[in-house]
């Protein structure tokens, strides 16, 4: 027992050394130095860019047996970090050879048969804008594009497999103008600081490259197809400096029209909000003055709006163990989301650490469930709760136990077809371990340190029996308030969700971190001051039962996220698996959404109700 146990942490310790984070420092090349060419998996291209094109969500390993690319003799998988392992990286080596500052021009790569059975697989990829997603010296290999609205030219990494004809007809790319951009620094150190790729395809019998025209490759599906691959090398002298080679790549497609959208609607959103808190502060100065005077003169008590429930409004609400779970892990979701952005904002995360956003996300959640179940301790036992083992037991299980679920089910019907993006069973194990060794004993801590606290007072005592609820106005039902109320806190992320969803299912380079703390942190104060606003109408309207319901209306805004992702897809996913995948996920991430929003309208509008009834006096 003992032995496999420390089998296991041994285990688990040496795949930990496995992931590891490179590109930090610069790698400087003398002429002569072999640069090797790195094939990351291929991946669909973004929504509906071509014409009649379905989506797919899910990528391959670049050597699939049916897309018979040249392989290397000895075909070696890179290290990788545990991000880059969940966000699908498989990252392998390749037969090219590039050697630096030396110019090659139709270097042959290998010959390849296309049985007619393959074809179908090989052109349904180039039908539907796959990308071929290369690596050198840790930058992607990336096509030219222009900006025709900002007049400028940029990178996008990758470049895709094959092209479309007038016709329809798929051609597959084999021949590769690579061009690497390099800079001499003083030293003579050489440095790479761009790579693209103009790709052709050329139909030919032997690896030959002559002036004359070529028709395009067709992989005919009625007989076997020869392939001859080939490339050029040519080595481009640049001012770029490495510090900021990534900058060609990381361009903003229109970075007016965005800021506009933003700004417009922040106005919008503050304006809103400064109008509630005044309404919200205004009635409440007047309510709590009325309050106070007529208990001084003690004479008729002019009973209504929230001060009657001051017996009821921190009575233990139905299902304490769960709100308490939910809420205690929504805040360690806002924590390690904001620290994450917080961290990628001070250029902590570059693009070049493949996967490190990934990594760091995890580790930090793992972190900050200690403060998860601290909160989730406190809420507990403020309203009473007495099976804290539980809640202690529970509050690092529940949530992340949910997701690894989720995400354990899904990686099923990547492993049926063949996905590149299939998590390794090994790597779950890893998070699994990982997750006890680290998280649970600091949620352990946290749940602890909670109940040892000095109790966070009830301002009110809580009356022996239950008041009566009047019956509730129709606009006051959860589900109205809830779906108004998400409006404004969707509104502030909206913007950002489309650049969310494309890298994360097209593996595009997310990069706009400013704006997307800017929105983060409007979400949180919208959310805040509309729950808040929704709590205090509740209680006027002398119903007590505020908890679940804060939770509710500050989750709403978790609907649009569903629908709004939902909707972009278009409704062209290509088959049952990307659909299962794709909705999937988008309900994944709604309900973490709802969580998470969920909590922060929670602790808000129990911050603003323990404020209001300690200004009161109650005799
Ligand atoms: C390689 O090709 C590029 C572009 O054609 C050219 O600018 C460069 O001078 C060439 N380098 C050598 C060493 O011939």
């Amino acid at each position: 027992m003992i032995h496999s146990l420390i089998f296991t942490i041994l285990a688990v310790i040496s795949t930990v050394n496995a992931f590891y984070i490179p590109g930090i420092a610069p790698t400087s090349y003398k002429e002569g130095d072999q640069i090797s060419l790195l094939v990351n998996h291929i991946t669909p291209s973004v929504f509906h860019e071509g014409k009649n094109k379905e989506d797919f969500v899910y990528s391959f390993d670049y050597y699939h047996p049916k897309l018979h690319f040249c392989q290397p003799k000895k075909l070696e998988k890179q290290p990788e970090s545990l991000g880059a392992i969940i966000f699908g990286d498989r990252i392998y080596n390749s037969p090219f050879e590039i050697t630096m500052l030396k110019n090659e021009t139709c270097k042959s790569l290998c010959a390849s048969t296309y049985p007619k059975e393959d074809a179908g697989f090989t052109n349904k990829f180039i039908e539907n804008g796959f990308f071929y997603n290369w690596l050198i010296d840790g930058l992607p290999a990336a096509r030219r594009l222009h900006d025709e609205r900002t007049k400028s030219d940029f990178y996008g990494a990758g470049f895709e497999l094959g092209f479309l004809d007038k016709e329809g007809k798929a051609h597959l790319d084999n021949h590769f103008d690579i061009q690497i951009e390099y800079h001499k620094r003083e030293d003579d150190q050489l440095r790479i600081v761009g790579v693209t790729v103009e790709p052709h395809s050329w139909s030919r019998t032997e690896a030959e490259c002559s002036a004359q025209e070529y028709q395009p490759v067709f992989i005919s599906p009625t007989e076997d197809t020869n392939v001859v691959f080939t490339y050029d090398v040519s080595w481009i002298p640049s001012d770029t400096l490495w510090a900021t080679r990534w900058d060609k790549y990381l361009h903003v497609y229109d970075p007016k029209i965005q800021w506009f959208a933003l700004i417009n609607f922040s106005l919008i959103v503050v304006c809103l909000s400064m109008v509630m808190a005044h309404i919200l502060v205004r009635a409440l100065k007047s309510d709590i003055s009325r309050y106070n005077e007529v208990n001084l003169d003690d004479e008729f008590q002019d009973e209504s709006g929230w001060k009657l429930v001051h017996g009821d409004v921190f009575r233990s609400p139905k299902n304490l163990l769960l709100l308490s779970i939910l809420v205690g892990s929504g805040i360690q979701l806002f924590l390690m989301a904001f620290t994450t952005i917080g961290f990628a904002l001070l250029g902590l995360l570059s693009p070049s650490n493949r996967g490190s956003l990934a990594t760091v996300m995890f580790i930090l959640y793992a972190l900050f469930g200690s403060v998860g179940s601290f909160i989730s301790g406190s809420i507990y036992k403020f309203f009473g709760g007495e099976k804290w083992k539980l809640n202690l037991i529970l509050t690092p299980l529940l949530v992340p136990g949910g997701i690894l679920a989720t995400f354990a089910f899904l990686n099923f019907f990547l492993i049926a077809v063949k996905s590149s993006g299939a998590v390794p069973a090994g790597t779950l194990l890893a998070i699994v371990v990982i997750w006890f060794v680290i998280s649970v004993p600091l949620s352990a801590v946290g749940s602890i340190l909670a109940l040892k606290k000095e109790q966070l007072s009830q301002p009110v005592r809580t009356n022996q029996i239950p008041r009566q609820i009047p019956t509730q106005p129709l606009y006051l039902k959860t589900i109205i308030v809830a779906l108004v109320a998400g409006i404004f806190p969707f509104g502030s992320i909206s913007v950002e969700m489309y650049f969310i969803y494309s890298s994360l299912w097209f593996n595009r380079v997310f990069y706009m971190f400013g704006f997307l703390f800017f929105c983060f942190i409007l979400m949180a104060i919208t959310t805040s001051l509309v729950t808040v606003l929704m709590t205090y109408y509740t209680l006027c309207a002398e119903n007590y039962r505020w908890q679940w319901r804060s939770v509710f209306i500050a989750g709403g805004c978790a609907i649009y996220v569903f629908i709004h992702a939902i909707f972009l897809s278009k409704f062209s996913l290509a088959g049952f698996t990307t659909i299962v995948l794709y909705v999937g996920y988008s309900l994944l991430i709604s309900v973490l959404a709802f969580i998470l929003t969920g909590s922060i309208g929670f602790l808000a509008s129990l911050f603003f109700i323990r404020k209001i009834y300690s200004a009161v006096k109650i005799d």
